[in-house]
């Protein structure tokens, strides 16, 4: 079924609200610090998404900061100045719309409140112990307080893909009398098919008509997401709410780079309906979220994937040579592939590297790029070209442990096949300067077990990926691992150098610093 206009006057924009620092970085292992969230938000705000919800005030300090910094200084800053919107997520209930109303303050008039309260069956009985009446006045209560703080109010019946339908029609219905200028629809446990789901956004789009916005929010848990997100754009919904590459609680959320792409690609079949996303500006993104959650991208995901535009059968490539559109259906160009400049080389200057670095989305003290440039020479002088991808895996792991608790000033070590493999780490804690030595069933492993003896954290390690960042033998070594520390969420760690030994010492303190310091809001987080 192709999109028809539901209802008259019906707007032919998609609003794209970017959920990444709020319920992609409510993914364990995820979670960024405050100058990590604002470069993403600066570089959501260039891709030109609508809505930014950046956080949960209430639940932590640090996510009040980020919603009120990025309010401050993000809201307006799009090409156009009309958005983004910054929003700030909010229980239904008195401290919550609070904190929200005061962390989305100085964004004016582009602040938004989104409230949430559970409206299934299962959550009423088992979270909630309310009926149906106690739950939609709580509801309409919520709404009417957030109003008095804020003129722009979502709100979501969480839950809501599970919630029966007349029920649902009426919270939607009510909480729009109340005041909600926006109505999100979630999928929350990822349960929808794209079919259903597209009958409930049609039912409750006919019944709203054009007095308020019906929006989109599915999760992953079926590999889903995307496919009802679209199935709800056909049906009359007029806002996805997404992530960047897809990251989110448990198997995520829509994807971001998908639903745009799948809007512009098929606007045959999405009739007229377009979003204002700057698609050039999607490779650029993923690369920053990936590299700030430490979530690697897979090689074959869809748009973002390194692979996603590769073709390595011959009778493709001879085609694709003949006429770009016989085995593609979206220009790699459009979407930021290949726009790669000329690599620095040990010869390039602090300021070359500065701008390089701005290029790429990075915003560094003095202090920060002053390491940066540090590891940037080392490299220059191992190898001849310094690439992109080889300074954002730099930036990764010396710049991001510049507030953190432990850095690695030096590391030796002795391995070979004959030789018992031995290592001391050097660390700094401040001002004190730590060291240890330890042998290990390798140098990896030596390294790791003296960081252990600095740090007292005793890591069990649980992946561990070494991944070449550019091609050639003199490539970056970029380790992505996952470590559990005694019985909390296991957490990523990322580190780069050219030498793999260094790179996972680094990474592995990354991730017995972000164990220091994030076990302490992801707790608070999953307590909602
Ligand atoms: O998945 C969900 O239900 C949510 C709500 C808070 C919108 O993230
Ligand atoms: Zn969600």
């Amino acid at each position: 079924m192709k999109t028809e206009r539901l209802i008259k006057n019906m707007s032919d924009k998609v609003y794209i609200f970017d959920t990444t620092l709020r319920d992609g970085e409510q993914c364990p292992g995820a979670s960024m610090n405050i100058r990590q969230k604002m470069e993403i938000a600066r570089q959501l705000a260039k891709l030109r998404v609508d809505i930014i919800e950046a956080g949960f005030p209430v639940i932590s300090d640090g996510d009040f900061e980020s919603v009120s910094r990025i309010s401050a200084e993000i809201a307006g800053t799009s090409p156009g100045g009309k958005g983004p919107v910054i929003c700030g997520l909010s229980r239904c209930v008195p401290k919550d719309i609070e904190a929200a109303g005061k962390a989305v303050k100085p964004a004016g008039k582009l602040g938004r409140i989104h409230v949430f309260l559970a409206t299934s069956s299962i959550h009423l009985q088992y979270k909630f112990c309310k009926n149906e009446k106690d739950i939609l006045n709580l509801a309409v209560e919520g709404v009417k307080r957030a109003k008095q703080l804020c003129q722009n109010i979502e709100f979501s019946p969480e839950d809501a893909a599970r919630t029966e339908l007349n029920f649902l029609t009426e919270v939607t219905l009510a909480v729009i009398e109340a005041g909600a200028t926006t109505v999100n629809i979630p999928d929350t446990v990822g349960y929808a098919i794209p079919e259903q789901f597209g009958g409930v956004i049609r039912h409750l789009t006919q019944r709203v008509g054009d007095r308020a916005i019906i929006s989109v929010h599915c999760h992953n848990d079926l590999g889903l997401a995307v496919a009802n997100s679209l199935a709800g754009v056909a049906n009359g919904a007029r806002q996805v709410e997404c992530t960047i590459n897809g990251i989110g609680e448990r198997a995520g959320n829509a994807s971001l780079e998908e639903a745009v792409m799948a809007i512009k690609t098929r606007s045959d079949y999405f009739k007229d309906v377009q979003t204002d996303v700057d698609t050039r500006e999607i490779v650029k993104t993923s690369k920053l979220v990936s590299r700030h959650t430490s979530f690697i991208v897979q090689r074959n995901k869809a748009i973002v994937g390194e692979n996603a535009f590769a073709h390595s059968a011959g009778i493709h490539q001879d085609g694709i040579l003949k006429k770009r559109e016989t085995y593609e259906i979206m220009d790699p160009q459009k979407i930021g592939w290949g726009e790669t400049e000329l690599p620095l080389t040990k010869h390039s200057g602090r300021n070359a590297l500065t701008r390089r670095l701005q290029h790429l989305g990075c915003k560094l003290s003095d202090e920060e790029i002053n390491r940066v440039f540090v590891g940037f020479k080392k490299i220059g002088d191992a190898k001849k070209f310094v690439y992109d991808d080889d300074l954002i895996a730099l930036v990764d792991s010396e710049a991001s442990v510049v507030r953190e608790t432990y850095t690695l000033d030096h590391i030796s070590f002795v391995g070979g096949t004959n030789a018992v493999p031995m290592a001391a780490v050097k660390l700094r804690k401040g001002k004190e300067v730590l060291l240890k030595g330890s042998t290990g069933d390798g140098p990896v492993d030596a390294v790791l077990k003296a960081i252990d003896l600095i740090t007292g954290k005793r890591g069990k390690l649980l992946d561990y990926q070494l991944r070449a960042t550019t091609s050639g033998k003199d490539a970056v070594g970029e380790v992505t691992l996952k470590a559990s520390f005694g019985g909390e969420e296991p957490i990523i760690g990322r580190g780069a150098s050219t030498d793999v030994v260094e790179a996972s010492a680094k990474a592995y303190l990354n991730a017995v610093n972000r164990a220091l310091t994030a076990g302490k809001r992801a707790k608070a987080v999953r307590g909602v």
